[in-house]
């Protein structure tokens, strides 16, 4: 198992976000979760990372076996977890390159070959159809929204992660942006089919580029049902209806078993 989370709670500001949260993901396998504004999507992906400003009250995080809970987010990296941030930082003075070089040579316990560096950041860059000229200037730093999740792809493609968080990589994409994003993404995952995908998303037109294994519906802290990708459309035509109208069923059987 790549991935295995068992009942996880999360707080923050003593207030529980995550409540008794369950999702396993294998190597290779792709997950969508798709959710309501405020369901917890994001803090589920920062829980992952170990952002310190999420409070695990309960439950346990693997990754690949090992428990991750008492572990830095450095030390998450360097195993191979890589979160694409719903919003990415800005840094001022800082450069793409210089950002980019650190967190290289931190996933390789400090090595780090700048020949080589040098050219597959221009590589990513091209791939992902970004003028070259941006690797030097500031983290993020005037980027339009889009420019800021192509460059969290070059960052992914740098750092060869097992486990890759995408959070709301789509949104801010323009329908070619997002052709290049998918295309990068599923290039590496055909170059490394063990990885593992957890792509966070509100639209279903990602999945038309992105083949998912499963689809997760999250409402309040926790998995509401789970689908594949019919799911996601039926979602998209029906809202998030969908998830009370089982919840219904549920409990007409429930009620009816009990009688
Ligand atoms: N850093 C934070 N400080 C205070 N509240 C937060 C923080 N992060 C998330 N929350 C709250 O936690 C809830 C879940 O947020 P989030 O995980 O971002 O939801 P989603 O990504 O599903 O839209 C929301 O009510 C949000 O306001
Ligand atoms: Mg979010």
């Amino acid at each position: 198992m790549l991935l295995r989370i068992d009942n996880l709670s999360v707080s923050i500001d003593n207030k529980k976000i995550l409540n008794d949260y369950n999702l396993e993901i294998k190597e290779g396998e792709v997950h969508v979760i798709m959710g309501p504004n405020g369901s917890g999507k994001s803090t589920l992906s920062k829980a992952i990372m170990g952002d310190t400003r999420y409070t695990v009250t309960s439950g346990n995080i693997y990754f690949n076996g090992k428990k991750l809970n008492d572990l830095k987010t450095d030390e998450r990296a360097r195993l191979g977890i890589f979160l694409a941030m719903q919003n990415p930082m800005e840094i001022e003075g800082v450069s793409n390159a210089d950002f980019l070089r650190t967190a290289v040579s931190i996933k390789n316990d400090g090595k780090l070959n700048l020949y080589e560096f040098a050219k597959n950041l221009e590589k990513s860059y091209s791939n992902l159809d970004m003028d070259k000229k941006m690797i030097h200037r500031s983290l993020n730093v005037g980027f339009s929204g889009g420019e800021r999740k192509k460059n969290e792809i070059a960052q992914m493609l740098l750092l060869e992660p097992k486990l890759i968080i995408l959070d709301e990589i789509d949104s801010g994409l323009d329908v070619d942006s997002l052709k290049i994003v998918s295309d990068n993404i599923n290039k590496y995952k055909k170059e490394n089919p063990k990885t593992g995908l957890l792509i966070i998303t509100h639209h279903q037109r990602l999945l038309d580029h992105i083949n998912p294994d499963f689809v997760h519906i999250m409402t309040c802290g926790k998995i509401a049902k789970t689908g594949d990708r019919k799911l996601a459309l039926e979602l998209e035509s029906h809202g998030f209806n969908i998830i009370n109208a089982k919840n219904e069923q549920n409990n007409i059987k429930e009620e009816s078993s009990n009688e």
